[in-house]
């Protein structure tokens, strides 16, 4: 009781989320499509405990302050409210006490942090399921995603298992993602071509503040149900080629947004670019595999699995390019111990 640990994956959207219709509560503009990228794990333990005059953040096993800090209190502040209203409704002694406990939370990442590999989607995603559970809640799926958009948007996607889609509802019991088709549906993975940055780049919550300066935004937001579906039934069928065109499409839609906002989000490098034309031609010339890329500069390329040794290869050889990642498709956030 009052301490748990879990693990969650990142994940990559297909078809992303860019814009909020509200900041706050994280509800999205328009719905997304993700997968779940396997090989990469957040393992997060949450401890709530009597003896702390505030909460303790650490992350890679050093201590966090700051916005970082601030922004995990902020969140357990939700966990707390909710023990809270469990209490009020059902009086559980169980989860009496913890409305008023602060915690400890400690952290971390088989992966590089702060690289651009979606750590804050995997992040809120096992906070989430970690301090529900030391808390005492138990929350089914939805209501753990719902947890952790709150956290960050793209975490509600990394709490189901697989390929997962984010429908976007229409408030905050709603708006939560669900899995359309289980890890082992298709066999795809993500080869992250990892860029350097020379700048740190606007994080994702700015981004999203400013998506609705672009003229472009209400554009992309009007087609993306469509897209979302071309993508859905191309999973569904395990259709590569009928993927690999709607996810390069969407992906450049957002950066269409992101370069014509208010001010101009310019996340690409030189070697983001000559990734993009390598991989079209590699396309061309037979090879099953395309570009996708977040609010960063690095390129995941998604390709099939007979695909993925000779993307790697290339890619390690492509100028600019720092490191090669290849990553399959996950599972769902997932308790490793609890009390
Ligand atoms: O969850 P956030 O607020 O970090 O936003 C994620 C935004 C993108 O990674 C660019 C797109 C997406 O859908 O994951």
């Amino acid at each position: 009781m009052m301490r748990a640990t879990a693990q969650a994956h990142p994940n990559i959207a297909l078809i992303k989320y860019w814009g909020n219709r509200d900041q706050v509560l994280r509800l999205p503009s328009n719905p997304s499509l993700s997968m779940n990228m396997a090989g990469l794990i957040t393992t997060t333990t949450v401890e709530f405990d009597p003896g702390l005059q505030h909460d303790v953040l650490i992350l890679g096993g050093r201590e966090v302050s700051g916005q970082g800090a601030e922004r995990v209190s902020r969140f357990l502040d939700h966990v707390r409210a909710k023990t809270s209203e469990v209490v009020r409704t059902v009086g559980s002694p169980e989860t009496s006490e913890i409305s008023h406990l602060f915690a400890h939370v400690d952290s971390r990442n088989n992966f590089p942090s702060g690289a651009g590999l979606a750590s804050s989607a995997s992040g809120f995603a096992a906070l989430a399921l970690a301090a529900s559970a030391a808390a005492g809640l138990r929350l089914n799926e939805a209501e753990l995603s719902r947890l952790a958009r709150l956290g960050s948007g793209s975490a509600c996607r990394s709490v189901p298992g697989g390929y997962v889609e984010w429908a976007m509802g229409e408030d905050d019991r709603s708006s939560y993602a669900h899995s359309i088709a289980p890890a082992d549906h298709w066999d795809l993975r993500d080869v992250v071509a990892l860029i350097d940055v020379e700048h740190k780049a606007v994080g994702s919550t700015e981004g999203h503040a400013v998506a609705a300066t672009s003229p472009l935004q209400a554009a992309r937001v009007a087609t993306a149900t469509d897209r979302l579906a071309q993508a859905r039934s191309a999973i569904l069928n395990r259709d590569f080629p009928a993927l690999a065109d709607v996810v390069e499409l969407d992906s450049l839609m957002m950066h269409a947004v992101m370069i014509t906002s208010s001010p101009v989000l310019m996340y690409w490098q030189p070697a983001t670019i000559a990734v993009m034309h390598a991989v079209r031609q590699w396309r061309l010339n037979g090879l099953a595999a395309c570009t996708t890329i977040d609010a960063g500069p690095n390129v995941h390329v998604i390709c099939t699995a007979d695909a993925a040794p000779e993307v790697a290869l290339r890619l390690r050889v492509v100028p600019g390019v720092r490191q090669v990642v290849t990553t399959g498709v996950g599972g769902p956030a997932h308790l490793i111990s609890h009390p």
